[in-house]
């Protein structure tokens, strides 16, 4: 929520920064597309250029209207919290010499306008952040240094923060600040770099500091120096940055999201990868939890929202089963203000592609402070969540630009499918046999994904024959169920049609009732030789919607002959055993949407109102 971006280059002023930044902000735009905005450090002093609407929008306004060469710069695309997408409203917020960008909410930022405005000062924007501008222009005035300003009004300001500043004082210095939202450093050779994520600057290097909670930074391009709100100086851990920069643009694709779709069984198997010894035994040493811990967990509390938490659903199904350990889903901001039951034999499950997801953070502080482990699955190196969790099970997804998360959520699936199959086999759970049978399965999915994205133009086609109707209906049983879920979401999001996914068998306690004639329903049909009678179980759901004059669009193994009466449309996926399934097929339901959206003329990969980062509560 909200993209960051400074730089700071050689004393000679360039086009270097302003290239870097918006460079940096066209990674950073699925984090918000309400405005976008750059400030310059130039010789004669702060240049603000700013512009509500996409980045595109302002590098029409630059390209009219040209900035000074520069020696720092600051750039920020922001999703809209306190006061409207406007121009007024977007940032930089300039006060006398110093310009401000910000992530998050200033909760506190009412009292502090008051204060400032009985002092005289005048406000432009409807936003919490000017009044950060004025406090720092204000300290800049008596502290004559504006690392020193930013340390004076951090202690002053309640709620979630990065902020960055510039003041044409100090050419050659932006300074930033963090406080629950996420803020990283690019190590350059005589330039250093800012960003809310790595991908502002992974084009220029892959060398990165993390920073820690409530600590200021101030960048130069000789230097980065950290100290925590108190001043005193602190350390950032350093690490190497292993997203790849061609990763990060669309590549001959015509979004993202279809690429990252197409990008899922490399999302699998570099999850994958590394993770099994030769013998087919699970090696997890990332863990960081003794085993003896491990072996005496008694209960998982899986954390996360919106897809994460899908992901999280369908973990349930194959812990539970392998493990026999219970396993509850919550959703981060129900679990954070409620009273759980957790204490030191339970394993807190923190799910997140992100890893800023600010209502799944303060999940895990809060689980942490009741006395349970947390482990965190995570997409994001150098993010929050795993640096405040007790281990950490990266996924290797590579960058997901596209709001609506795709190769991130089966690498989260195949994440929880790895810890699983550790427990298991640390437990003694499951015969070794059956385990190994599992290890296999799972190590041939990514070809089985790739299988059903080559039926990708059969999908669009149907999806382009039904891009008028106003609702759809999805319906899963088991791991099929969060597979609905997750398929009514994709369409909700992306292409605002109504969309509900529900348990199959929950169809008849009401949902029935808004099938009429030509319903577009969607069925996800489990493998007819999995458990006993859940296959035929939801064969009887696909008649009973037909009946009612349903249109049925079912997900079907191949060779799965019994839906055929009964199905207006199938969609086939390779044979798979039942818990890994989910893998396969949530595919279809991924590209009927993105064709979906892509037919009504939708921008698929920034869809309205969303931003990729959710980093406010
Ligand atoms: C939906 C989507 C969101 C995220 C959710 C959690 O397509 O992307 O529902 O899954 O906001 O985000 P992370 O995983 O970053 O914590």
């Amino acid at each position: 929520m909200c993209g960051i971006v400074g730089y700071v280059g050689p004393e000679t002023p360039s086009q270097r920064p302003l290239e870097v930044v918006l460079e940096g902000l066209g990674r950073l735009e699925y984090r918000g597309y309400d405005s976008a905005g750059v400030a310059v450090l130039t010789q004669d002093g702060l240049a603000v250029a700013k512009r509500a609407g996409k980045l595109t929008n302002l590098l029409g306004d630059l390209a009219a209207h040209p900035l000074p060469p520069a020696t720092a710069a600051i750039g920020h695309t922001r999703w809209a919290t306190h006061g409207g997408p406007s121009d007024v409203n977007a940032h930089p917020h300039r006060v006398g010499d110093i310009a401000v960008i910000h992530n998050g909410i200033i909760e506190n930022f009412a009292g502090l306008k008051n204060e400032l405005l009985a002092e005289g000062a005048e406000f432009l924007s409807e936003t919490d952040t000017e009044v950060v501008a004025h406090l720092l222009e204000r300290a800049w005035r008596s502290e004559g240094d504006l690392t020193a300003a930013m340390l004076s009004v951090v202690g002053r300001l309640e709620g979630a923060f990065t902020l960055l500043a510039l003041h044409a004082g100090q050419p050659g210095v932006v300074v930033g600040a963090r406080r629950n939202s996420p803020l990283v450093v690019g190590l350059g050779e005589r330039e250093n770099f800012l960003g809310s994520d790595v991908a502002a600057f992974v084009s220029a290097t892959r060398r990165a500091l993390e920073l820690g909670q409530d600590q200021v930074v101030t960048i130069t391009a000789d230097s980065v120096d950290v100290v925590g709100f108190d001043g005193e100086p602190a350390t950032a851990r350093e690490f190497t940055v292993d997203w790849d920069a061609s990763a990060a643009v669309k590549g001959g694709y015509d979004s993202f999201m279809r690429k990252e779709i197409h990008e899922q069984p490399t999302a699998v198997a570099d999850t994958l990868r590394g993770r099994f010894d030769t013998r087919g035994q699970l090696m997890l040493d990332e863990l960081r939890i003794p085993e003896a811990e491990l072996r005496s967990i008694d209960k998982i509390i899986v954390i996360a929202c919106g897809t994460a938490a899908y992901s999280g659903h369908v973990a349930k199904y194959a812990i539970e089963h392998w493990c026999r350990i219970p396993v509850e889903v919550e959703l981060a901001h129900e679990f954070r203000y409620r009273d759980p039951i957790v204490g030191p034999r339970t394993l807190v499950v923190a799910i997140s592609q992100s890893g800023e997801t600010m209502d799944t953070l303060m999940a895990v502080r809060h689980a942490r402070e009741q006395g349970a482990r947390v482990l965190a699955i995570c997409n994001t190196h150098g993010s929050t969540i795993p640096r405040e969790s007790d281990a950490v099970l990266y996924t290797h997804a590579g960058p997901e630009v596209a709001v609506a998360s795709t190769k991130a959520f089966l690498a989260q699936v195949a994440a929880c499918y790895l810890l699983g199959l550790f427990l298991a086999q640390l437990r003694g759970t499951k015969f070794p046999d059956e385990l190994r049978e599992t290890v296999a399965a799972l190590q041939a999915l990514p070809d089985k994904i790739q299988r059903v994205i080559d039926t990708e133009p059969e999908i669009e086609e149907v999806a382009r024959a039904l891009a008028d109707e106003e609702s759809f209906l999805f319906l899963g049983r088991h791991v099929g169920y969060p597979v609905a879920l997750e398929g009514a979401l994709k369409l909700k999001e992306i292409a605002y049609i109504h969309a509900e996914g529900f348990a199959a068998g929950e169809l008849k306690h009401g949902p029935i009732a808004l099938i009429e004639e030509g319903q577009p329903v969607f069925v996800v049909v489990p493998s007819p030789r999995g458990r006993d009678s859940l296959h035929s179980k939801v064969v009887s759901n696909i008649q009973e919607v037909r009946a009612r004059g349903a249109r049925t669009l079912v997900i079907a193994e191949e060779g799965d002959d019994d839906v055929v009466p009964f199905a207006d449309v199938i969609f086939r996926v390779p044979q798979t055993p039942v818990l890994l399934a989910p893998l396969v097929s949530v595919v279809p339901l991924q590209i009927f949407a993105c064709a979906l959206a892509t037919a009504k003329g939708l921008d698929v990969d920034q869809p309205r109102n969303l931003a990729k980062s959710v980093t406010v509560e």
